[in-house]
């Protein structure tokens, strides 16, 4: 017998207590335990292009700017990207979040929002669609995912705390050390490395993590943090095995493990395609999986479901209760969490397509594509593609530029110079400065060019290689950044910055000379 509930055009059912999920109006069948294997369309040609599959009904027309206005525009921006204007900018690929297109579904949805102060069934739904995919029964919501972390942070965090983690994330790291905690990441040695073929660049060191707990002592570590997709090394995924191996060592020494799913689906595709054991498994049942291995899931609902948005959840009634409080005071009622009840609605919706293979695999196929071609021309460029961006190694590419320089970040203002593409800087811009105030050096200086979810196309994404090309040919001309208004805290959203030296004039005259009169 099998007990089914209608969801939106999911009907999800349990059948000997395995969970399916099937959409009647497309045949779409998202089975948790099995899926029927799908093979990427093959071209006659034998080119590997990541074909779009779904089509593009509502658009916004887009500009490009001369490149004589791109340089006053960085100019006025204070070479900083974030500062820049959409109306100066031609392909927007600074980040995925709040920017990946929207379905049909979504925005149908939209409109029968349940506009309530409290007790809204909108968010009902929101709680079932968290349950179905995440497999977390308690849920707090959250206007996005910093302030998830701000909620977990308070909770949680206390002077002397030492949290482990795969890597930080800004936002994370700031929120961790705002409470008096200390942030220890883990990686494995092969996460530095740009170019590599290890599958798994996100996993944490399992052993210098249990050396970490013995040192510190378990009663100072309020809990473990894994980010899916782990974003400042280039969107690089852990597998289920170092997961489980987490879970493993939080158990002998009662820890409990948060997990940042901001990026959970890529990472399950990833799993999927590169991990052993789970190439017949399907993405719900990977979500599943890794949730089941976390005690405390949140996420932003700017990434992870194509919305706004974000939340927290658990299945723990202690943990929800400890973190409770803290939602109505800094967001909004336990109902609605400080976003509109529309927001709600779309997230409801993005969660369930994020059991979509075809969803969830849209950028890092384009990812994949764009950085194959990238490394083909001998740009360093991280490998494999992970997911989020496309990420470009500054390092290398301006070798002759001083990490104090922020090569990153000047590689990011070059690159919209001449291209009219933004991107965003991932490197010692975004790092902080130690007590002495010196610049601690990133671990990597990257430009990441984001891929939002079927927003790009593809000869937009060669147009981005073309360009790229063009700049590492004429590399030499671009020279280093310096700070001339600095925040203490998050730098990079706001901070102002000049070139050192007349370059960028230097590089648009190469620009002019080698392209004319074209954009
Ligand atoms: N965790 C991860 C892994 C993220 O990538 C982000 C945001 C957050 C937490 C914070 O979520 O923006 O909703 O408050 N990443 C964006 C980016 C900003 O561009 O990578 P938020």
């Amino acid at each position: 017998m099998s007990v089914k509930i209608h969801f939106l055009r999911y009907e999800a059912y349990q059948e000997d207590g395995k969970l399916f999920f099937y959409n009647p109006l497309n045949q779409h069948k998202i089975i948790m335990e099995k899926i029927q294997k799908k093979g990427a369309v093959k071209f006659f040609n034998g080119k590997q292009i990541p074909l779009e599959m779904h089509k593009v009904r509502i658009v916004q027309s887009l500009k490009l700017v001369p490149v004589e206005r791109r340089l006053e525009a960085i100019g006025q921006a204070g070479y900083n990207s974030f500062l820049l204007g959409t109306k100066d900018i031609f392909l927007d690929m600074l980040t995925d979040s709040g920017t990946n297109a929207m379905s049909d579904e979504q925005v149908s949805k939209m409109f029968v929002a349940d506009d309530a102060y409290a007790g809204s069934q909108s968010f009902v739904k929101f709680q079932k669609s968290v349950s179905d995919v995440f497999g977390k029964n308690l849920l707090l919501p959250v206007h996005q995912g910093r302030a998830a972390e701000n909620i977990i942070s308070q909770t949680f965090v206390r002077k002397g705390s030492v949290i482990p983690m795969n890597y930080h994330f800004t936002t994370t790291l700031a929120h961790i050390q705002l409470n008096g905690g200390k942030v220890v990441e883990l990686y494995t040695p092969e996460a530095m490395k740009i170019k590599s073929t290890h599958p798994f660049k996100g996993n944490i060191d399992i052993n210098r993590l249990e050396e970490l707990i013995n040192k510190t002592g378990p009663e100072n570590i309020p809990f473990i943090r894994m980010e899916a997709s782990t974003n400042l090394i280039g969107g690089q995924p852990f597998s289920m095995d170092n997961f489980k191996n987490v879970r493993r060592i939080a158990d002998k020494y009662k820890l409990i493990i948060v997990l940042d799913a901001s990026l959970i689906g890529e990472n399950a595709f990833f799993v999927q395609k590169r991990e052993q054991g789970y190439e017949e498994k399907s993405i719900g049942f990977i979500l599943n999986e890794m949730c089941g291995l976390s005690d405390i899931v949140y996420f932003s609902g700017r990434k992870v479901s194509s919305s706004r948005g974000g939340a927290i959840c658990t299945n723990n009634i202690d943990l929800y209760n400890k973190m409770k409080d803290l939602v109505p005071l800094y967001e909004g009622f336990l109902t609605y969490g400080g976003i509109s009840i529309r927001e709600i609605e779309a997230m409801t919706v993005g969660l369930y397509e994020t059991l979509d293979e075809d969803v969830v695999g849209q950028s890092p196929s384009f990812i994949n594509y764009a950085a194959i071609e990238l490394d083909k021309l001998g740009i360093p460029v991280i490998m494999p593609g992970g997911a989020l961006g496309c990420h470009v190694d500054a390092k290398q590419f301006l070798s002759h530029v001083p990490q104090a320089n922020y090569p990153a970040g000047a590689l990011v203002a070059a690159f919209y110079i001449i291209s009219g593409i933004r991107g965003m800087e991932r490197g010692t811009m975004s790092s902080i400065r130690d007590e002495q105030g010196n610049d601690i050096l990133a671990d990597l200086e990257l430009m990441r060019l984001a891929f939002p979810r079927r927003v790009f196309t593809l000869s937009q994404t060669e147009y981005l290689i073309d360009r790229l090309n063009w700049l590492y040919h004429n590399r030499d001309l671009v020279g280093g950044i310096r700070f001339v208004e600095e925040p203490p805290v998050l730098r990079f959203f706001t901070g102002r910055l000049n070139p050192i030296g007349n370059w960028p004039e230097k590089l648009v005259a190469k620009f002019k000379a080698d392209f004319g009169d074209s954009l």
